[in-house]
């Protein structure tokens, strides 16, 4: 079943270039959906729309089949909804345990449950439990990012977007956060993921949508792709090194 959808969806930042040019998307509930493509492809401008901090121009943004275009974010967010952004988004200055508690602001009046939503993140990352004190600024770049992801997860979502979540983080912590993802199915969360590490991406995808330039350029299941990802690569390393 599909639970969130984009339909032929037109996005601007400003004026008339439109960033997305009528693309679309089906995301399969439970199932890892990964969204790959060159730089500038739209990627990020896809994932910020699924999570309503871009609208549409055109087309329309479906939640299990309710059609939720031009929703405020916090309905989002309350759909069940959740997103890391690509860039760096936590408060260096607070602890650990503060920046997870910014995300528990939609429970806040709730002790019992932001109690439990932090057990829930902390049998996934038992390092955020013995760093709790700690400044958030003093962790290591890939225990960042952690922390980031874990303050997505919650509200536990019902549809977690990531933002390329690997990306600058060393091989080993990389591991860490697809080894995640991919125990998130478990758990009956829908992920979709914008990677530009193609190939780990890959290994944990269940289906598979290509980007170019703003629009869909494939889509399919992953055994559609099985053998052929290199070649569909090769062309946007050919384009952006041309004769190199
Ligand atoms: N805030 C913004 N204002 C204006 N234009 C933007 C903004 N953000 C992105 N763009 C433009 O929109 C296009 C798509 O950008 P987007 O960030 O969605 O691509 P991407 O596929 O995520 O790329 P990358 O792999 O570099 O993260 C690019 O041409 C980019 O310059
Ligand atoms: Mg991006």
């Amino acid at each position: 079943m599909t639970i969130v959808a984009a339909r032929e969806i037109e996005v601007s930042y400003y004026g008339d270039i439109l960033v997305l040019q009528g693309v679309s998307v089906e995301v399969e509930e439970g199932k890892i959906t990964i969204v790959i493509g060159p730089n500038g492809a739209g990627k990020s401008t896809l994932l910020k729309t699924l999570y309503g901090l871009l609208t549409p121009r055109r087309g329309r943004i479906l939640y299990r089949g309710e059609d939720i275009t031009g929703m405020k974010v916090h309905h989002f967010l309350s759909k069940g909804l959740a997103y890391v952004p690509q860039a760096r988004s936590i408060f260096p200055e607070l602890t650990v345990r503060e920046n997870l508690l910014l995300g528990c602001w939609i429970m806040r009046r709730d002790g019992k449950a932001v109690q439990e939503a932090l057990e829930y993140v902390f049998s996934f990352f038992p390092m955020l439990r013995e760093k709790q004190r700690a400044k958030a600024g003093t962790l290591s770049g890939g225990q960042q990012k952690i922390l980031e992801v874990a303050r997505g997860l919650l509200t536990h979502p019902e549809v977690f977007l990531l933002d390329e979540p690997t990306a600058t983080l060393a091989p080993i912590v990389a591991k860490e956060i697809y080894a995640f993802l991919e125990n998130l199915r478990a758990h009956k969360t829908t992920v979709v993921l914008v990677d530009q590490n193609v190939k780990q991406a890959f290994e944990i995808s269940d289906y598979v949508y290509i980007l170019e330039l703003g629009r869909n350029r494939a889509q399919g299941p992953k055994a559609m792709f099985q053998g052929k990802l290199r070649e569909v690569i090769q062309d946007w390393l050919d384009y952006e090194i041309p004769g190199g």
